[in-house]
C-alpha cells in the first residue's frame, strides 16, 4: 500500500500510534484520512508486536470534524451510493483496544471518532461536540448513537441540538472522557495506558473489550450469559495459567502474546 498522507502511523513498543495529520484543516476527517485510518487500524489489529492502539491528533486539535470543504456539494445521491462514511464502521470490527488521546477541539465527527475508540483520555484544554446541527446537517458516524449511550438522553439532546461545546470538565462529569490529564502530559499518558494493556494475556484483553461491548447490545440476560462464556473461554489460555500461578508464587506474571 502507498505510505499514507494524512496520518502518522508508527509503534512504540507494543503500542500502535496513529496520529491524524492535516494541520491546514484542524485534522478534518476526509475520505482519504477515513481510508489511511483504517487501514492502519487493520495492521495493528494483525500484527502480533501491538497489543493495543492509541489515535491522537495535534495540541490544537483532535479533529474538527468531517472535511466540510469535501462535503459541501456533495447530493443524497452521492453520499448514499458511495456511503462515504462507511470506512467509519469498520472501526467496530478492530479487536485490540483502541485509546483515544484527545487535545484541543473534538467536534463533529472528531467527537464521534473518540467516542467510537474504547476510551477517552483527555487534555485540559480539550473541547468536545457536535455542531452538525449548525451546518443543516446532523451526527452522520456514530455521534446520536454513542453519545447517548455514553451520556444519557438528556446531555446528548442538549449537545446534538444546540451544537454547543462543552470544555473537559464538562465531559469528565457526564462520562465521556476516563481521565483528564494536563496536555503536556496528554500523549505520554495514553501511551502508558495502552502499554499497561498491551503488557496483559492478549486473547483476556479482547474479550474483555468484546463483553464490555455486548452491554450495549445486548439485554443484560444476553449479555451476562456472553461474559460468562467468555469467562469460561480465558480458562483456555496459557495467560490465565501463568496469570494465576504467577500471583500464586508471589512472582510478576510474564504473557506470551498470543
Ligand atoms: N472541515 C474542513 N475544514 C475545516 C474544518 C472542517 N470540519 N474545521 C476547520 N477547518 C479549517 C478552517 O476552514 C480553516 O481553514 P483556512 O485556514 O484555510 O481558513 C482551518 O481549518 C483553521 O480553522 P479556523 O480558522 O476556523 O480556526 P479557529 O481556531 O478560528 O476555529 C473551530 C476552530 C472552532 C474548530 C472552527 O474551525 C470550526 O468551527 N470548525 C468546524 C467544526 C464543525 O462544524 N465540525 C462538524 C463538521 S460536520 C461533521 O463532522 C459531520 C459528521 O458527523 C461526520
Amino acid at each position: 500500500a502507498d505510505a499514507p498522507e494524512t496520518i502518522f502511523v508508527e509503534r512504540r513498543d507494543r503500542v500502535g500510534l496513529i496520529t491524524l495529520h492535516r494541520p491546514k484543516s484542524l485534522n478534518a476527517l476526509n475520505r482519504q484520512l477515513a481510508r489511511e485510518v483504517l487501514e492502519a487500524l487493520k495492521a495493528f489489529d494483525a500484527d502480533d508486536n501491538v497489543g493495543a492502539i492509541v489515535i491522537t491528533g495535534s495540541a490544537r486539535a483532535f479533529a474538527a470534524g468531517a472535511d466540510i470543504e469535501e462535503m459541501a456539494n456533495l447530493t443524497f445521491a452521492e453520499f448514499y451510493c458511495d456511503d462515504i462514511f462507511a470506512p467509519w464502521d469498520e472501526l467496530r470490527s478492530v479487536s485490540k483496544p483502541i485509546i483515544a488521546a484527545v487535545g484541543g477541539y473534538a467536534l463533529g465527527g472528531g467527537c464521534e471518532l473518540a467516542l467510537m475508540c474504547d476510551f477517552i483520555i483527555a487534555a485540559e484544554d480539550a473541547q468536545f461536540g457536535q455542531p452538525e446541527i449548525k451546518l443543516g446537517i446532523l451526527p452522520g458516524i456514530g455521534g446520536s448513537q454513542r453519545l447517548a449511550k455514553a451520556v444519557g438522553k438528556a446531555v446528548a439532546m442538549d449537545l446534538i441540538l444546540t451544537g454547543r461545546t462543552i470544555d473537559v470538565h464538562e465531559a469528565k462529569a457526564v462520562g465521556m472522557v476516563a481521565r483528564v490529564v494536563p496536555s503536556n502530559e496528554l500523549l505520554q499518558t495514553a501511551l502508558e495506558a495502552a502499554h499497561t494493556i498491551a503488557g496483559y494475556n492478549c486473547p483476556a484483553v479482547r474479550m474483555a473489550k468484546e463483553a464490555v461491548n455486548v452491554a450495549f447490545e445486548a439485554s443484560l440476560t444476553e449479555g451476562m450469559r456472553h461474559e460468562r462464556r467468555l469467562f469460561q473461554a480465558a480458562f483456555a489460555t496459557e495467560g490465565q495459567k501463568e496469570g494465576m500461578h504467577a500471583f500464586i508464587a508471589k512472582r510478576a506474571p510474564v504473557f506470551r502474546h498470543r
